[in-house]
């Protein structure tokens, strides 16, 4: 096989500055980056807008990268050069879903590096679209629903059950045969998982949100939470969970400060954990990590399904990114920089 000529430059999406939106970014010129010992160089075809990465954006992230710099925390693409090592090197012209390396650029340009630990292979049936969104939210899936099974939990309340992740919880938890009482924010996304055959859907838009909660979960004797969403949130999940419940918070979308029952954490032995995919994947022995990379495709058409809205070239990557931070649900934005200007192939 041919290698494919890989160019000094590209075009890449760059942020100016962290902080509240509108976000500082602009598409760019910039070197394309050299793979280090243990990486791969990736062209990039697909690579999804998600709220982690608007967390990114605003500096509230589990990390920050020196500025200016490429946001996007995950891809897909085709290795075309590899640095040092085994891992690297077998992964040389192969088409992977990856997430960028925590201190380099990221995903919405042209070219990334990857840690070859951080690629997934992807088999051919899988489209990179699809591919692009393999890894932060399916990945989020299954090990949530891997404590929920170590919780012996028969049922949980899921909230920002609308979202992508937890669509995918609802299909994995009705697998497994859980109960899952969806919580969302607005009628029309009762509706849309309702038409997705959930049978318990509340709306924290409506009045008596709390006591519908409460009761649901008193019926359904729910002791687990897993909760995107933080703020006054967490504490009402803990209010509404039997004696020895427990809120497992993955995300932040309240972007305020949690304020937790004491009563309930005292007198009720309730309590909160976080879940981070990083940290979670960190526990993985490498045979288990290779057992997930095959497991995952085979869920991607099925359980762990994303709807795309749009897909987007870095030139108008800044414009849809506005236009989802206003209204989430309803599919991802997949910036394809392949049909961006400057395009080198
Ligand atoms: N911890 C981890 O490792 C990990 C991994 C993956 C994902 N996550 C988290 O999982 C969550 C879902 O991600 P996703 O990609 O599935 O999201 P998504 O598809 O983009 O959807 C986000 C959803 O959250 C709703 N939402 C936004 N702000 C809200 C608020 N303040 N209160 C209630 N609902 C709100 C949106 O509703 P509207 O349409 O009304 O805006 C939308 O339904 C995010 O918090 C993300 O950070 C965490």
């Amino acid at each position: 096989m041919r290698k494919p000529a890989v160019p000094a430059q590209m075009e890449a999406l760059v942020l100016a500055s962290y902080g509240p939106p509108p976000f500082p970014l602009g598409v760019e010129t910039r070197p394309v980056p050299m793979p280090g010992n243990g990486q791969v160089l990736i062209r990039v075809t697909a690579s999804p807008v998600n709220p982690s990465d608007l967390h990114f954006l605003e500096g509230e992230y589990a990390f920050r990268k020196r500025l200016p710099t490429v946001p996007g925390l995950e891809g897909c693409g085709r290795v075309v050069a590899v640095g040092d090592g085994l891992l690297a090197r077998r992964l040389a012209g192969k088409r992977v879903a990856f997430a960028p390396a925590t201190q380099a650029d990221g995903s919405w340009a042209q070219y990334a590096v990857a840690s070859a630990t951080q690629c997934f292979r992807l088999p051919d049936r899988i489209s990179d679209e699809v591919g692009a969104m393999a890894l932060v939210n399916p990945l989020a899936a299954i090990g949530l629903v891997e404590r929920l099974k170590a919780l012996h939990a028969t049922s949980f309340v899921s909230t920002a059950a609308a979202s992508a992740l937890g669509q995918m919880l609802l299909r994995l938890g009705r697998k497994r045969g859980l109960d899952v009482i969806n919580v969302v924010r607005r009628p029309e996304q009762v509706d849309l998982l309702t038409r997705q055959g959930a049978t318990h859907v509340l709306s924290t838009a409506d009045r008596d949100f709390k006591d519908q909660l409460d009761e649901l979960c008193r019926r359904l004797r729910c002791r687990v939470a897993l909760d995107a969403i933080g703020g006054d949130m967490t504490a009402q999940l803990l209010g509404a969970l039997l004696p020895g419940g427990r809120a497992i918070v993955y995300g932040g979308l309240a972007r305020q400060p949690m304020v937790l029952p004491q009563p309930d954490i005292v007198f009720g032995n309730k309590s909160v954990e976080g879940f981070y995919v990083p940290t979670w994947l960190a526990t993985k022995s490498l045979p288990k990590l290779v057992l997930l990379e095959r497991r995952i495709p085979r869920l991607l058409d099925r359980e762990l399904g994303t709807d795309v809205r749009e897909r987007v070239t870095l030139e108008d990557a800044p414009r849809a990114i506005e236009d989802y931070r206003h209204a989430m649900t309803g599919g991802k934005v997949l910036i394809t920089p392949d049909r961006s200007r400057g395009t080198t192939r």
